[in-house]
């Protein structure tokens, strides 16, 4: 079968598709035997692929992704059948099973049913930002009439986070980074949105979820909370003595949240982006694409 890997860290022109033996199931150990249909391009394998994430990474050579959409060739013992459309989000780093490969084994639980109501190219933009945006909301706590601040709105993590804050009734202003960015958070429910952080300041939110390292810790009320998910801006400065928890959330495989997810999806309440679909033999451009910035949806690949 075929799968994008690398054998040594670089630009995009060291992605390679190759031929490599197809994964095999555990029998009895609930994991599912997935063909993929499409996937898309996140920040981390960008900085995987660079070699920028240093001790921790897999073994070389790698096969990359994170995100996947696809069918359900053999679900083993987990209830899963044949035929079955499927998204899942493998965490690459930390398992070696990357998923930009025709056929992918995972384990049930980092698997849920794909939203009935879009392609499989558009769902494979949902796990891992999808994931990101759930999981750290869940941390914030943010309640209905609450005041959220995202920063970064219009970016893939952001853009979730905006509607499904949204879907819950919490109140949402933004920080984007172009103007371009402004009308996006507009349509998709924010109140106030800006391009000047200055405009931010003494807004006393009840919560911040910062998607770029923005550490806009004047606009968090005293004793609210603040979440970043730019880990390789290192760790939110210490606000004990304002009483504001901080954490720097990390990502977890989560089959529960992807069918909340998905659900979303189907619900008319979380809409999905694709800023442009490469096929797989185009992964070098579809890299160099994603590098460039400006972009106003995923990067997906199609298998
Ligand atoms: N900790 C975890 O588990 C986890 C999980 C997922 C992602 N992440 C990290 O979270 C970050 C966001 O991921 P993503 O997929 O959402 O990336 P993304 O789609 O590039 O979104 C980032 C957003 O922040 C905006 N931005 C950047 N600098 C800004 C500035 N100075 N002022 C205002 N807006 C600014 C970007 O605007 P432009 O498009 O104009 O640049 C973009 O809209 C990445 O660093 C990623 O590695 C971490």
């Amino acid at each position: 079968m075929r799968a994008i890997q690398i054998d040594r860290f670089g630009t995009p022109d060291i992605l390679d598709v190759v031929e490599v033996p197809e994964p095999e199931l555990g029998r009895g150990s609930g994991e599912v035997l997935i063909r993929t249909v499409a996937t898309s391009i996140n920040p981390v394998d960008d900085k995987t692929r660079d070699g920028a994430i240093g001790e921790g990474a897999p073994p070389l050579p790698m096969t990359l992704g994170w995100d996947l959409a696809g069918v359900v060739v053999d679900g083993g013992s987990t209830g899963l059948r044949p035929g079955e459309r499927v998204i899942a989000m493998s965490h690459q780093l930390s398992t070696g099973r990357g998923t930009w490969a025709d056929l992918v084994v995972l384990p049930a639980q980092a698997v849920a049913p794909a939203p009935r109501s879009v392609s499989l190219s558009e769902a494979a933009t949902l796990p891992l930002p999808g994931l990101t945006a759930l999981q750290t909301l869940d941390w914030l706590a943010v309640e209905p009439g609450e005041r959220l601040l995202i920063a970064g709105a219009a970016g893939a993590v952001g853009g979730l986070a905006l509607q499904i804050a949204r879907a819950r009734g919490v109140e949402v202003d933004a920080l984007v980074s172009r103007e371009a960015q402004v009308a996006f958070a507009r349509d998709h429910g924010a109140g106030l949105v800006t391009t000047d952080r200055d405009a931010l300041r003494d807004r006393h939110y009840d919560a911040v979820f910062d998607t770029f390292g923005a550490f806009v810790t004047e606009a968090v009320t005293d004793g609210g909370r603040y979440a970043s998910v730019a880990t390789q801006a290192g760790p939110v400065p210490d606000l004990s003595s304002r009483g504001v928890r901080t954490t720097v959330n990390q990502v977890r495989e989560d089959g529960a949240g992807l069918t909340e997810l998905s659900e979303l999806v189907d619900q008319g309440s979380l809409r999905l982006r694709v800023h442009a679909a490469f096929s797989l033999h185009d992964v070098r451009a579809a890299h160099a694409r994603f590098r460039q910035g400006g972009l106003s949806g995923k990067i997906t690949l199609l298998f």
